[in-house]
């Protein structure tokens, strides 16, 4: 495919179609799909449209300023990129690219355990950006431990254990296409070699993920996590008050509201129905962040207001990634950034602070305020 002109692409929405021209059709699928029926996969991105913002008239938004902090950590804007496995399916520069752009446009960047790129190489090519590591917890619990321990030593700033993959989801697209996550592993070194880094195995990811179910992780095994290394603990794949309550219960600095991006259990809600009731479960004793179907700045005023202390954005970093390159998901986050700006202007609300439950509504009761 020739060059495409970034400057002319304005939505999110836009770098789909151009990833699907350039990406293998398995792997475009498998990053494409849901699970079974792909009914939550619908609903993630229907949720939030059918919030209904209230704007606020006559504030000074004079100055806008959408930075903020999540787990302590500055960021440009709520918004952290979400962990998503292989990003080389993308595009030759995998993590290293995608690393490089979330630090340039001042966002956190979350490496996923079955990245293509090691976590050293990617912390080696983006050392000043905001790095957080997500684990997969591993059949045996030393190589479990050697990934905490490789994430601190090579300066990521937070664990984030994903909960939601005891085993993988009915995923029918790849059954269909008969589609194999190969690798290359970066965190996974070739068998035989002593090297933690570098090269990484080419195995069936897929196999690798399922051996989770061997671990049987429940929430007794977070101390012993924790105490593998001095970095905050957050907990991703929460959909419950009841696991949003335990979670503060056992002392994680935050969980992801998210339903893995409707790629496990099919059927559930979407996160931004079950938001304000974890939410009020926690209240405010941990951060609570959000994510799925996130397509438009509007989307993180909406978490904003509904409780989150931000959102991660997933497959359109991919679709950017494939379309463009780096400078591709650079452009996607320039464009969640103005459309952010702009939407926080118009509602009369200069900094994410000044966002509130008073800013948004359900579109079914919009009548009755
Ligand atoms: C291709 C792909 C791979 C993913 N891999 C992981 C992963 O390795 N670990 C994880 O915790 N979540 C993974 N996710 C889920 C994302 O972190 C996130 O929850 C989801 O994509 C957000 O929804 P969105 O894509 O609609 O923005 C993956 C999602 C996609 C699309």
């Amino acid at each position: 495919m020739s060059e495409i002109d970034l400057s002319a692409i304005h939505s999110l929405a836009e770098f789909e179609p151009l990833a699907r021209l350039v990406m293998d059709p398995g792997a475009f699928d498998y990053v494409a799909g849901g699970s079974w029926d792909e009914v939550s996969l619908a609903e993630n991105e229907g949720a939030w449209r059918r919030r209904r913002l209230r704007p606020r008239v006559l504030v000074d938004v004079s100055r806008i300023d959408p930075g903020t902090t999540m787990l302590g950590q500055a960021t440009a804007m709520p918004l952290a990129i979400a962990p998503m496995a292989a990003h080389g399916l993308a595009h030759p520069d995998a993590e290293v690219a995608t690393a490089r752009a979330a630090a340039a446009a001042g966002v956190p960047f979350i490496l996923s355990t079955m990245s293509t790129c090691s976590m050293e190489e990617v912390a080696h090519a983006s050392p000043d950006g905001v790095r957080w590591f997500q684990l997969y917890s591993q059949a045996e619990p030393a190589r479990t431990r050697e990934l905490v321990q490789r994430a601190e030593a090579a300066g990521y700033g937070a664990i984030v254990l994903t909960v939601d993959l005891p085993l993988l989801g009915y995923r029918e697209r790849d059954r269909r296409s008969g589609f194999e996550l190969t690798g290359p592993h970066g965190n996974f070194a070739a068998p035989g070699s002593s090297a933690t880094h570098g090269g990484g195995i080419h195995a069936d990811g897929f196999a690798q993920l399922k051996q989770q179910l061997v671990t049987g992780l429940s929430w007794d095994d977070l101390a012993t996590i924790r105490s593998w290394s001095s970095l905050p603990l957050v907990l991703k794949g929460i959909m419950t008050a009841e696991d949003a309550q335990l979670a503060a219960e056992h002392g994680v600095d935050a969980i992801v509201a998210s339903n893995h991006g409707a790629r496990q259990l099919d059927r559930v809600q979407a996160p931004t129905d079950v938001l304000e009731s974890i939410v009020a479960a926690v209240d405010g004793r941990v951060e609570v962040w959000v994510d799925g179907g996130v397509r438009r700045g509007h989307d993180i005023a909406i978490a904003r207001a509904l409780g989150a202390r931000g959102v991660l954005l997933g497959r359109p970093i991919l679709w950017a990634l494939a379309a463009g390159g780096g400078a591709g998901i650079e452009r996607a986050l320039a464009i969640v950034r103005e459309e952010f700006e702009i939407a926080m202007a118009l509602l009369g609300t200069p900094t994410p602070d000044d966002i509130g439950p008073s800013h948004v509504v359900l579109e079914a009761l919009r009548s009755e305020r």
